[in-house]
């Protein structure tokens, strides 16, 4: 959408919002990670995308914004780590079938995408998401309530996979929803 792709294009061209630490969500389950092609959806600045080519993936990072991919296109070439940048705007980008042993989502949460999620992953590949649940506007009180997830967490919108492991309300405030499954 036009209106999200110029809020976030706005914030990644400022030289003080820099790449992140990737997630602890994923660092502290890397016992987890295998090899392979992975994909970091809504990837912005690409810390969890560089973090999973430093594990050895070959990382397909989705964005819908250019100037967060151009700076993570150019760490990972001065870093030499194997990551394809994709611009492309995720309501309406056919994501491949099949592809993917790892697909990591943070911080972006899209339900209608969810069933393509599943598809584009390969049998025994793995789901790893962390993302805002509705308990953040007491935090946040403006934030767009429909990129929260609501009180059943992130498990009704992963059928088909195996829950690994499943957190309603983690982190401080319980205003996170973090899920790891794997495609059977
Ligand atoms: C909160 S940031 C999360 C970035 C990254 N996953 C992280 O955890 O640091 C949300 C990201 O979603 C991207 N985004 C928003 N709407 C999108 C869409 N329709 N298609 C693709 N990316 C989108 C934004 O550009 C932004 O980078």
């Amino acid at each position: 959408m036009k209106q999200d792709r110029e809020k976030w294009n706005s914030r990644y061209t400022r030289h003080d919002v820099t790449i992140p630490d990737p997630d602890p969500f994923l660092t502290e389950n890397a016992s987890l990670l295998t090899k392979g092609t992975a994909l970091d959806l809504a990837a912005g600045l690409g810390a969890n995308a560089l973090f999973l080519a430093r594990s050895g993936y070959g990382v397909d990072a989705i964005d819908i914004s250019f100037p967060a991919l151009l700076r993570l296109k150019a760490e990972a070439d001065r870093l030499s780590l194997d990551i394809r940048p994709i611009v492309a705007d995720l309501d309406t980008y056919p994501v491949p079938i099949n592809r993917y042993d790892l697909v990591a989502i943070f911080y972006f949460f899209s339900p209608p995408i969810m069933s393509s999620i599943r598809n584009c992953m390969k049998r025994g590949g793995l789901l790893v998401c962390s993302t805002y649940n509705y308990r953040h506007t007491s935090i946040k009180p403006g934030f767009t309530r429909k990129y929260l997830v609501p009180r059943g967490g992130l498990a009704p919108y992963v059928h088909g996979l195996d829950i690994v492991l499943n957190e309603n309300e983690a982190g401080e405030a319980g205003n996170l929803s973090r899920l790891i499954a794997r495609k059977r």
